[in-house]
């Protein structure tokens, strides 16, 4: 099709798709988004909506789709959802006014790290916006340097955090800190190809390839300073930062890009990250832990959130509690009086029962203070928004009043800065109608008595309204028509109706306006001012109630600052509070913490599976390591005893205590560890494209390579996925590098089925014996789930098989040859594995003189006789050797 065939509008359509080729484009005609051309293909099938075609008669028809104005929401929240953007392009100029074509622009470009629209956002999460960048700096900070910046934009939320180190650890910074963000969208460099590997694990992030300009330090300085209206970045703790501004700029402009007239005054700094600030919890943690997300096969993201260390903790009352309460479980703290002071609030809270419940049913009422602000800040906001905020403000003098008896710091803290709202509050309360509508363009938001005008003119409307009705009867008087009717539609307006059986009567003063089968429609002269008086009082209105209403959002705006700090206070409450309510209804206790090695729990839990497990009651269990005679726990018992419930419950009562939770135990005495880490049961990593053995190793060496003495570390099963005496050789080995204090000398429970390894306790002063224990009764076993001193010395493995349903000829023939291999003499009797052997690794069995002769001979020198012979003589001497 040559261009002269194209209709204007067809032609002004591709100039603004060619700059949106990846998006779908809804392009605004009418009361109508239409699509065109393969977008139409696409969304029609998405949207399961009728696909047609423009100009259905020509020999190229352009393939067509459209949705109505009104509902678009809907359909681009199902097209983000599936993972695709979309464009929005509107008539930016009155098509009354326009001369010729009316002019279109893209307002927004709706994708998934760039919503503001609260409908489209999961509440308890945050929505981050992500770029990464990556630079190799040379100089003092010699290495690769990651810089990440993110912008949660429907809370004005943005950071920042530069990763220095070698490849491989700022790789893996990278990585545990994105599984702990989980960006909706996330930025990089098109250039860096050795991220997309690494990136493409967040399986549930829109990645974003972008040309390198986009990540420039100079021009983010440039935007984010005029932005900030401040001289240099500094003053945020930025100084230094290239690689992570770099990153920051990305992500402003692209923001930019998407949503161009968008304000974004709620943004108002940047805040610096260190990672050092929280413990650094690895991503196989957070996964194996069970913290956001359930174990479900290799792929924690996937199934629901039940059963998680999230979801069971998580008695929140408000979305922004839920969110943070997200971010402190990811986080935990490592300064001591940091934690105290969390505990403390937390332990006031748990002592003050009625102020608690009271706190927590005032918080309920409250709305998503964060993400309404930011609505109102970004000019997004309806008149149901405001109210909601305005409901939301009406909670505070009463929380205020419940905060009176707590004197706890945060607590304290918190009320002394408290701010009541009492003047945003009024602001809305005596400008916007108590049943204000969705959308400000419906009309009927100003309420009565706030603006003399708007009265008046409802007033007008009211009256015209009325008038037209009394001239129905009138005009029926005065014709004599008894059936005549005042009617309005959207196309005539007002018109009289007379059916055809009375047209006889219809006065000269009607006017003809349209014939309908059986009756005639009229406009009068009286009629038609009385139309103009509504209808203009009705335009008037919704015009001056728009900007009443804006003025009311704009007025509200100003005080930004003070709801985004309200907000924040909220959230710290409502998170403190809902941990108390958890402590309370299960029995938790808060423990006590200090900087010393000890790790004391009495009758510890673990939180998740006594949750879960309803026909037995939990067996709780305690714990004792110093880093000192009790450094390593080696815990052996049978399968199916209870070992890495053991390990996790450990972990987790210690996390639990460093984000300043009560935690599931009798008593509990943590001294503060630096990082957990967790090597955890078989999962493979199948789509990272590594064996389990693989990933069991590299996970193992990310342990030795970053533990400290300061660290806990939980090792389940190590050496699993190989064969016996390597998986033995490594275990033992792992176990003395973790043991010795000259390499590493850390708090660790090392949970295996090598019996063998028990042989180390007497072998290192630091090791201790524990098993899980077991009760045989006429050959079945009873599982005690009770951690005693001592090694175990039996698997029944053969008797979880049995209780799997595995048929029974198998389980006897297993039990056969069980017999067989631990009689003495069989190959697996006896491994004794003397200290100082696994440095200079087992060598070969040496080969049967035998054999190394037959090796020897010289085939093609020997005569058919002689190799006869040669054979009866080998022959003779392996019978006599035996
Ligand atoms: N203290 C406990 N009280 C009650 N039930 C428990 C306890 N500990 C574990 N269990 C239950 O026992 C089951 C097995 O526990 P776990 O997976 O920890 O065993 P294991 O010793 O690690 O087994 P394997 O050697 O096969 O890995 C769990 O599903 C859990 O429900
Ligand atoms: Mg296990």
């Amino acid at each position: 099709m040559s261009d002269a065939d194209v209709t204007p509008l067809m032609r002004q359509y591709h100039e603004i798709k060619r700059g949106y080729p990846e998006a779908i484009l809804f392009f605004r005609v009418g009361d109508f988004y239409e699509m065109f051309g393969e977008d139409a293909k696409e969304a029609s099938g998405l949207l399961s909506i009728a696909l047609t075609s423009r100009d259905k008669s020509s020999a190229a028809p352009i393939p067509l789709c459209g949705v109505p104005h009104h509902a678009a929401q809907t359909y681009i929240a199902k097209l983000l959802k599936v993972g695709r953007t979309v464009a929005l392009c509107e008539q930016v100029e009155d098509p009354r006014l326009a001369k010729g074509l009316v002019r279109r622009e893209v307002v927004r470009l709706y994708t998934p790290g760039t919503l503001v629209d609260t409908e489209f956002l999961p509440a308890g999460e945050s929505s981050f916006l992500t770029a990464v960048s990556y630079a190799q700096q040379g100089g003092v900070k010699n290495g690769p340097v990651i810089g990440l910046a993110n912008l949660d934009v429907s809370t004005g939320e943005f950071w920042v955090t530069e990763f220095h180190g070698d490849q491989g650890t700022v790789e893996s910074a990278l990585i545990d800190e994105l599984v702990r963000i989980e960006p909706k969208e996330l930025l990089y460099a098109e250039s860096d190809r050795s991220l997309a590997p690494l990136l493409g694990r967040l399986d549930q992030t829109r990645l974003c390839a972008k040309p390198l300009a986009a990540f420039s330090a100079q021009e983010a300085t440039v935007l984010l300073t005029d932005h900030f209206g401040v001289h240099s970045l500094d003053g945020f703790g930025c100084a230094g930062l290239t690689v992570g501004l770099a990153a920051s700029g990305a992500v402003w402009r692209y923001f930019r890009e998407t949503q161009p007239t968008a304000s974004l005054s709620h943004v108002r700094r940047l805040q610096r990250r260190w990672h050092e600030e929280s413990m650094h919890l690895d991503e196989t943690t957070i996964r194996n832990l069970e913290l956001i997300r359930p174990l479900t096969g290799g792929d924690g993201r996937l199934g629901s959130r039940h059963a998680t260390v999230l979801s069971m903790l998580d008695r929140t009352s408000t979305s922004m509690g839920s969110r943070l309460l997200r971010e402190w479980l990811t986080r935990p703290l490592l300064d001591r009086k940091a934690i105290q002071s969390r505990l403390d609030a937390v332990g006031e809270l748990t002592q003050y029962l009625s102020q608690r419940v009271a706190l927590r049913s005032v918080l309920r009422t409250v709305q998503d203070l964060a993400r309404l602000s930011s609505r109102i800040a970004l000019g997004l906001a309806g008149p149901q928004e405001c109210l909601a905020l305005k409901n939301s403000l009406r909670a505070l003098p009463e929380l205020r009043s419940n905060l009176s008896v707590f004197t706890a710091t945060l607590l304290a803290d918190i009320r002394n800065s408290w701010d009541d709202c009492r003047d945003i509050y009024e602001t809305i309360e005596r400008a916007i109608a108590t049943d204000a509508p969705m959308s400000v363009r419906d009309g009927n938001v100003i309420r009565e008595g706030f603006h003399p005008q708007v009265d008046a003119l409802r007033k007008r409307k009211l009256e015209g309204k009325d008038w037209i009705t009394a001239l129905e009867s009138q005009e029926r008087a005065r014709t004599g028509i008894d059936s005549l009717k005042v009617r309005f539609n959207q196309v005539f307006g007002y018109y009289i109706e007379v059916t055809k059986a009375n047209l006889s009567k219809v006065p000269a003063d009607f006017i003809r306006k349209q014939t309908l089968a059986n009756a005639e429609r009229y406009m009068t002269p009286g009629l038609k001012d009385l139309e103009e008086q509504v209808t203009g009082a009705e335009s008037q209105l919704y015009a001056l109630e728009e900007e009443l209403f804006i003025q009311v959002r704009e007025r509200v705006a100003k005080d930004l600052p003070r709801l985004q700090s309200m907000a924040q206070a909220l959230s710290h409450l409502d998170v403190l509070a809902g941990l108390s309510e958890t402590a309370a209804l299960h029995r938790y206790v808060q423990p006590t913490i200090d900087e010393a090695d000890e790790i004391r729990i009495v009758e510890g839990r673990h939180p998740v599976v006594e949750q879960l497990s309803t026909d037995a009651p939990f067996v709780p269990n305690d714990t004792f390591l110093d880093g000192e005679s009790h450094r390593v726990i080696l815990l052996t018992g049978p399968n199916m005893a209870g070992k890495s419930t053991y390990l996790r419950q450990v972990a987790l009562i210690v996390l639990l205590a460093q984000i300043g939770s009560f935690v599931p135990a009798a008593e509990a005495h943590i001294g503060l560890v630096d990082r957990i880490f967790t090597r955890v049961g078989a999962s493979d990593n199948l789509a990272a494209g590594q064996s389990t053995f693989m990933v069991e190793m590299i996970e193992s060496a990310q342990i030795l390579n970053s533990a400290t003495q300061k660290s806990l570390i939980l090792l389940d099963e190590i050496g699993r996925g190989t064969s016996t005496y390597d998986g033995l050789s490594i275990a033992w080995a792992i176990a003395e590098y973790i043991h010795d204090r000259r390499f590493l000398g850390a708090r660790t429970l090392f949970a295996t089925h090598y019996h063998e390894m028990t042989q180390m306790e007497t072998l290192r002063d630091g090791i201790r014996n524990y098993r899980v224990a077991v009760q045989e009764r006429n050959g079945d076993v009873l599982f005690l789930r009770k951690i005693q001193p001592g090694g175990a010395d039996k698997s029944y493995g053969i008797h979880v098989a049995k209780l799997a349903g595995l048929p029974d000829s198998v389980i006897i023939r297993a039990q056969e040859v069980l017999a067989k291999l631990e009689e003495p003499g069989s190959r697996t009797e006896g491994v004794h594995i003397r200290e100082g052997r696994s440095d200079t690794a087992r060598s070969d069995p040496q080969p049967h003189p035998l054999i190394e002769e037959v090796r020897q001979i010289d085939l093609f020198s020997l005569t058919p006789l002689d190799a006869l012979n040669r054979l009866a003589d080998l022959q003779k001497r392996a019978t006599d050797s035996q």
